[in-house]
């Protein structure tokens, strides 16, 4: 089976610094990829040049195609979509303006069955579709993010920390969403500081450490490397 998304020996920089170095990875049709990762690891930094935001050296296709010359929009037309770190909602703006945002260019027909598919994801964001996005808590504004980036039907959503900040309840919701994901044929790469919770959902995970990808594999076994449960899952519990 070939890759959906293929990023190979990626190196990224601010700058004289490299950020990334020699970075390759793969994620599958209706496959959850996890990479976990200390603070300024670099997952940030690399999810933001898959997108095309930041410049790479180095490789990635989707669906077979060369990304690598393609600026946002054209990555978001193929069907990869980013959601942020910080969310980057727009607070003054009801839910339905900060989803319509999200689809604005797909036509009107599309865009309605978009609204449908999200509101059944999200039965809350349909509640507070009047709502400002700025008075949403927490886990609501990660849902609408979601939402917004799920607007377009990508193949791929990226979701940086999608759990920052929430509560243990919240963020159980957030990735069993995920999970759904999956199943309605959409593709996840997850970026995670809370990787008990992540390479519990993942099919495939990458540890990175300082730029670097140090160990990859099946996330029930990296869930079991004793490396990993040191650094990362040592003071959780399931
Ligand atoms: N705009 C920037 N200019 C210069 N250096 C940057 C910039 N953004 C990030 N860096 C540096 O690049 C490295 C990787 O940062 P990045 O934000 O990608 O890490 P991260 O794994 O996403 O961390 P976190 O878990 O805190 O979100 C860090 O050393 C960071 O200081
Ligand atoms: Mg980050």
């Amino acid at each position: 089976m070939s890759a959906l998304l293929t990023v190979s020996d990626a190196h990224i920089s601010y700058g004289k610094v490299e950020a990334v170095r020699s970075v390759s990875l793969e994620v599958g049709a209706n496959q959850i990829v996890t990479i976990i990762g200390a603070n300024g690891a670099g997952k940030t930094t690399l999810l933001n040049a898959i997108m095309g935001v930041l410049p790479m050296k180095g490789g990635v296709t989707f669906g077979g195609e060369d990304m690598s010359r393609l600026d946002i929009e054209d990555r978001v037309a193929s069907g990869l979509s980013l959601v942020p770190e910080h969310r980057e909602l727009f607070g003054t703006m009801s839910v339905e303006d900060n989803l319509q945002l999200g689809a604005f260019r797909i036509a009107r027909a599309t865009a309605a069955r978009s609204f449908e598919r999200v509101y059944t994801l999200f039965p809350r964001l349909k509640e507070r579709r009047k709502q400002l996005a700025g008075t949403l808590s927490g886990g609501e504004q990660q849902m609408l993010a979601m939402g917004r980036a799920l607007m377009g039907a990508p193949k791929l959503l990226m979701l940086d920390e999608p759990s920052l900040g929430l509560a243990p309840l919240i963020v159980a919701d957030i990735f069993r969403t995920v999970g759904e994901l999956r199943a309605a044929g959409v593709s996840v790469l997850l970026v995670e500081q809370n990787a008990q919770a992540a390479l519990k959902i993942a099919d495939h995970a990458y540890v990175m450490e300082l730029g670097e990808f140090v160990l990859a594999g099946p996330a029930p076994e990296i869930a079991t490397n004793q490396q990993v449960v040191a650094s990362y899952l040592g003071f959780q519990h399931a």
